[in-house]
Parts: structure tokens; C-alpha cells; sequence
């Protein structure tokens, strides 16, 4: 799709790999889960700057397909700590307008934490200020697998043309369906590597990498990501 060079001063999506609790726990001599823990005011203190700058869609890397990976207690460790803020923010979402969402493999979450989200969903579906969006479980090559298993099903029961599937086709399968794409990529902790997040939605986005780790990530470093934003003259393949 065409569109014309543009700046935007205000992402209106800002998506965020939130990386290195890790690093940060073992800088400070700590168990990992103790980064996981530190992390926590650092998402607060960044939902809190994309209401305070007016950005309307925040997505969070918070858990991914190949994180299932780490050892035992690493995984559990982070589901608990994911129940429980759940449950103690749900209160503050609704003062602060925000809407949960999640997209990623809901299915493969421990029942208490897929209650827990089920129900921060549910009551927060009518709020309209910031929707926070939890990359759980998440998988971007899953993602889109799953998006052609629904086409290929959708075909051989005679309700899709595949002559008429479109990019809108592909993206309405998507688990990001109805929500735009991403402006603004941030990765903390400097790796440069996307780690398969929103591989699709990201074809166009701003990317921003910064050396901060996430849990020492703030409200400051959040704004210096906006300005960079601004500063960046968005082409989408025009002149
Ligand atoms: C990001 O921090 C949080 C998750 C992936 C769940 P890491 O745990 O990956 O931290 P590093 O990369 O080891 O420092
Ligand atoms: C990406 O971080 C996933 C999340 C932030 C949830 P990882 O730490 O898992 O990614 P790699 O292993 O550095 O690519
Ligand atoms: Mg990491």
C-alpha cells in the first residue's frame, strides 16, 4: 500500500522487546527472577509515559514461544510473577482507561495465569485510552503458520478464493487482527535482533535499540525513543 512520506511526531503503536532482566540481575549479583522482578516497575513506568505522550496502542514482548526453553524454574517463576501482576494492576487499568490484550499462544499458559488474563481481558474490555497489548507465548513464524492454517481451512470448505486473498486477508488471521501495525520498535539492551516479534507488523516500523537495560528502562529513556521517533522521516518505499 502507497503511502506518502511522512513525519509523525507521536507513534501511534509502539512495540517493545523487553530484553535484559538477565544481564541486569547478574550485574547486580542476583538471581536471575530477581531481573524479572526489577522489570516490573519498568513496565509500569512505561505504560504509564505512552498515556502521558498520548500513544494509543503499547505492545510488550513479555514471554515468547522459544522463551519455554529456559530452565524450570526460570519459566515458573516468570508465569507467577505474570499472575500476580495481573491481578494487582487490574484495579489501576481501569482508572487509567487501559485495555488488555495478549496475542500468542494463550493456549499453552497455565490455567491460574490464562484465568487471571482472562479475566483482566473481560474487564477491561471497554476502555478506551491505551490498549496494552502482552506478547505471551508469542511467536511470530507461529503466528503466521497459524494464519495459513486457518486460510487453507477456510479454502477447502469453499468460503475463500485463494485468487482473492489479499495482504488484508493474511493480517485478518493474524493475532494482531484489527490493531495497527507497530511505528515505533524498541529493543533494550542492545542486541540487535528482532528474536521473532511481529515479523509481519514490523515491516515498516521505526526500529530504536538502546544499550539500557530493561529494568534500569524508564520513563526518561522512553521519551528519548519518542524523540528519536520524530526526528525519523518515514519513507514506506516513496521518495
Ligand atoms: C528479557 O530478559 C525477559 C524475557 C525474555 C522473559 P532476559 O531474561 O532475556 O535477559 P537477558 O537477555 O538474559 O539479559
Ligand atoms: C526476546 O528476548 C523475548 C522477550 C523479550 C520476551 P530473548 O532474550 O528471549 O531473545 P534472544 O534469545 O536474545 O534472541
Ligand atoms: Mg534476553
Amino acid at each position: 500500500m502507497a503511502k506518502e512520506s511522512s513525519r509523525t511526531p507521536i507513534p501511534q503503536h509502539v512495540a517493545i522487546i523487553m530484553d535484559g532482566n538477565g544481564r541486569w540481575a547478574q550485574k547486580h549479583h542476583l538471581p536471575r527472577l530477581s531481573g524479572h522482578e526489577a522489570g516490573r516497575k519498568s513496565v509500569k513506568q512505561v505504560v504509564q509515559a505512552a498515556i502521558d505522550h498520548g500513544v494509543r496502542y503499547l505492545t510488550l514482548y513479555a514471554f515468547s514461544v522459544e522463551n519455554w526453553q529456559r530452565p524450570r524454574e526460570e519459566v515458573q517463576g516468570l508465569m507467577g510473577l505474570l499472575r500476580g501482576v495481573i491481578r494487582e494492576e487490574l484495579r489501576e487499568m481501569g482508572k487509567e482507561g487501559i485495555r488488555l490484550r495478549t496475542i500468542g499462544r494463550k493456549q499453552d499458559l497455565p490455567d491460574a495465569v490464562r484465568e487471571e488474563l482472562e479475566t483482566a481481558i473481560e474487564t477491561t474490555k471497554g476502555n478506551t485510552r491505551l490498549d496494552l497489548i502482552l506478547a505471551l507465548s508469542y511467536g511470530s513464524r507461529v503466528e503466521i503458520t497459524e494464519a495459513v492454517q486457518a486460510m487453507a481451512r477456510e479454502v477447502k470448505a469453499g468460503k475463500l478464493d485463494p485468487e482473492q486473498i489479499r495482504e488484508g486477508t493474511v493480517e485478518e488471521h493474524l493475532y494482531t487482527r484489527g490493531i495497527p501495525d507497530p511505528d515505533l520498535l524498541i529493543r533494550t539492551s542492545g542486541e540487535m535482533r528482532i528474536s521473532n516479534f511481529m515479523l509481519w507488523q514490523i515491516s515498516y516500523a521505526e526500529i530504536y535499540v538502546t544499550p539500557v537495560l530493561w529494568p534500569d528502562f524508564g520513563k526518561k529513556d522512553f521519551s528519548l525513543a519518542l524523540d528519536d521517533y520524530a526526528g525519523r522521516e518515514r519513507r514506506f518505499g516513496g521518495v
